[in-house]
């Protein structure tokens, strides 16, 4: 196996490994590197569903999707549908995936965010659909002091039906889902659990910040975002069919880019639920 560093700390490539057949030994060594780059590229693996989600699975507890009555599963994020035809433009679940090209860290209007998020892709348009991926770690270490110490004991509200209510979140869930997933809060500066260091915790579900006016802090945590998210704190990654990443929810933004409406494209994700009391976990 031969991890190739894509920046000093942030981003690697996995080579020459098959995440189908791991060792312990192979997985500590992932497991390390990933605490250290946070996001981790695997080309070349071929997984069926079950391989996909017994690799999550080594992270942690998996986490169920939007409904809490559901199993964890793979979710499909595809403008075509199981034959390949592509989908109509309105179709909810295009319409829905939309919402990821908007910086963000999965499942952060839960009580508890996710962990991690495993993207495999299986069809790619040829030209954009790329991910990017910032590092909040120096997203953190960049703010000017004064504003560290602002937000050191600031918590902000982060809610699904704000961060959904314009691209069919809202009708992808009955009332009774919904009710399930109210505001929560989340401190805006976290301490990541493995590496110890500091995260600016924002993205496109935070709504507003407790304490302050609302429409200004709100305004303020996009600033924070756009601020976090200049390119020399971004992995921008071109997919392969059967590249396979990782990212560390706990202190890494990311959003889908652009591609052409009539170019297919199918990725599966799983995600690893946060440790700790997770209502959204379920246990191996
Ligand atoms: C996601 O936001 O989880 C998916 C990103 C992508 O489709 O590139």
């Amino acid at each position: 196996m031969e991890i190739q560093p894509v920046s000093d700390e942030f981003g690697a490539i996995v080579k020459d490994v098959d995440l189908a057949n791991l060792s312990g030994d192979d997985f500590v060594h992932i497991e390390k590197a990933w605490w250290k780059y946070a996001v981790l590229l695997f080309p070349n693996q071929h997984l069926t569903t079950e391989e996909h989600l017994s690799f999550s699975n080594r992270f942690g507890r998996l986490e169920c999707g939007l409904r809490r009555s559901t199993t964890p599963s793979i979710g499909r994020i595809a403008n075509i549908d199981k034959d390949g035809n592509l989908l109509p433009i309105d179709h909810l679940g295009r319409r829905f995936s939309i919402g990821n090209s908007v910086w963000h860290s999965d499942s952060s209007y839960k009580c508890v965010g996710a962990k991690a998020s495993l993207l495999l892709a299986q069809v790619v348009p040829e030209k954009g659909g790329e991910t990017e991926w910032a590092d909040m770690r120096a997203a953190h270490d960049q703010l000017p002091q004064s504003m560290k110490d602002w937000l050191q004991n600031k918590t902000a509200v982060h809610n699904y039906s704000f961060s959904h209510a314009w691209h069919g979140g809202l009708e992808m869930l009955s009332e009774e889902d919904r009710k399930d997933l109210p505001p929560v809060e989340h401190p805006l500066i976290k301490v990541h659990p493995d590496s110890n260091r500091k995260v600016l915790f924002v993205g496109r579900h935070a709504s507003h910040i407790i304490g302050e006016d609302f429409f200004g802090s709100r305004k303020l945590l996009r600033r924070l975002t756009q601020d976090a998210t200049i390119s020399e704190n971004t992995w921008r990654h071109k997919w392969q069919v059967d590249d396979l990443v990782i990212w560390d929810n706990r202190c890494v933004l990311h959003r889908a880019r652009w591609f052409p409406a009539d170019q297919p494209r199918a990725m599966v994700r799983s995600t690893v639920a946060g440790d700790g009391d997770n209502p959204w976990a379920v246990a191996n």
